[in-house]
C-alpha cells in the first residue's frame, strides 16, 4: 500500500519541567542546554529540516522564551556582526532559521504529560500526519548517512502508517523505556502488537525501546482527547498510541544510528564527549586532551 501523505510538520514538545537537570533548568529550558556549540533543540530542528520538513511547531511552557528567541532574528547581534564585517559569524547566526522554515508556537499551560503536549499542537498541525521529536533525545544517523527522522520519513512514504523509532537496549535497561512487541514486517520494521511502559526485565516483551522520534497519523489526536489520565496523573502519548492500535496499524522502526538521552546527566555528558570528538574544529585537540587524562 502506498497512501502516504508528505510529512510537512514537526512538533517539538518542550514544555516539560526538566527536573532531572535541576538546578540548570530552574529558569532556563533544558532544550537550550548546549552540546558542544549548539543547543539540543537546534539538533532536533536540523534533523527535521534535513528530513524535508519546513513547519516547526514548538509546544512551549513557562521559562521557555529562550527557544523562541533562538529561532528568531537577532537584530542587534546581526547588525553588529555585519558592521564588524564578521560575515562567517553572521552566516552562522542566520543559518539557525533558514528562510523557508516556518516556526509556530503554542503554550502548554501546565505540564500534563507528553500526550497532552502533542494535543496542544493539533490546530497547528491540522488533519495530516506529522512528526514528533523529543529534543532531549539527541539522535545521530550513521556517519555520512541520513538522520534518524529522514530514515523514518522514507519508511513512512512506503507504509503510510504511524511509526515509532526503536532501538535494542540491554535487558537491564528495559525498565527505563517504553518497550514494544510485535511481528517483523519488512526491512527494519516491526508491526506493533503492544507497548509496555517501563517494564521490569522479567516481564519485558522484548528489548526494543522507544526513542524520542515518532511519525503519527492525525487520528492520534482523537485518541489523546478521549483517553483517561494515565500514570502519574499525566496524559501519556504511549497510552494514545496503544489505543490507536485498535484502529490502525502502527509500526516500530529500527533506525540506524545512535541515541543520547540528554534529559539525563550521563547521556548529556556522553553526547558532549562523542560530538566533541567528531567536531571539525575542536575534535583533534579534544582527543589529544582526553589522552592526557589519568582515567
Ligand atoms: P520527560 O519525561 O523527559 O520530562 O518528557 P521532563 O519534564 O522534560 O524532564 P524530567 O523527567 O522532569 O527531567 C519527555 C519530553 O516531553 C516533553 C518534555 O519537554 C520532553 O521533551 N513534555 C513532557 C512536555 O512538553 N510536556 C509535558 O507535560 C511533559
Amino acid at each position: 500500500m502506498n497512501t502516504a501523505q508528505k510529512i510537512n510538520t514537526a512538533v517539538f514538545p518542550v514544555a516539560g519541567l526538566g527536573t532531572r537537570f535541576l538546578p540548570a533548568t530552574k529558569a532556563a529550558p533544558k532544550e537550550m542546554l548546549p552540546v558542544v556549540d549548539k543547543p539540543l533543540i537546534q539538533y532536533a530542528v536540523e534533523e527535521a529540516y534535513a528530513a524535508g520538513i519546513r513547519h516547526m511547531v514548538f509546544v512551549t511552557g513557562r521559562s521557555k522564551r529562550a527557544i523562541e528567541d533562538h529561532f528568531d532574528t537577532a537584530y542587534e547581534l546581526e547588525s553588529e556582526l555585519a558592521a564588524a564585517h564578521k560575515s562567517e559569524l553572521l552566516a552562522l547566526v542566520q543559518s539557525v532559521q533558514p528562510a523557508d522554515m516556518i516556526c509556530s508556537y503554542v503554550r502548554q499551560h501546565r505540564s500534563l504529560g507528553l500526550g497532552h503536549a502533542v494535543l496542544c499542537a493539533e490546530r497547528l498541525v491540522g488533519a495530516e500526519p506529522f512528526a514528533v521529536l523529543l529534543a532531549d533525545d539527541l539522535m545521530t544517523g550513521l556517519p555520512g548517512g541520513p538522520g534518524v527522522l529522514s530514515q523514518m520519513v522514507d519508511a513512512f512514504e512506503k507504509m503510510g502508517r504511524s511509526m515509532l523509532a526503536v532501538q535494542e537496549v540491554p535487558l537491564d535497561q528495559v525498565s527505563r523505556y517504553g518497550i514494544v512487541a510485535g511481528e517483523p514486517a519488512g526491512k527494519r520494521l516491526i508491526r506493533l502488537e503492544k507497548m509496555v511502559e517501563k517494564p521490569a526485565p522479567e516481564v519485558a516483551p522484548s528489548r526494543m525501546a522507544v526513542a524520542g522520534r515518532y511519525i503519527l497519523t492525525p487520528r492520534v489526536f482523537q485518541e489523546i482527547r478521549n483517553q483517561p489520565t494515565g500514570v502519574g496523573g499525566e496524559i501519556q502519548l504511549t497510552d494514545a498510541i496503544s489505543r490507536l492500535l485498535a484502529h490502525e496499524a502502527v509500526y516500530a522502526f529500527e533506525y540506524e544510528g545512535k541515541r543520547y538521552d540528554c534529559g539525563s546527566k550521563e547521556g548529556f555528558l556522553q553526547a558532549t564527549v562523542e560530538l566533541a570528538l567528531v567536531h571539525p574544529q575542536i575534535g583533534d585537540g579534544f582527543r589529544d586532551y582526553l589522552r592526557t587524562l589519568q582515567l
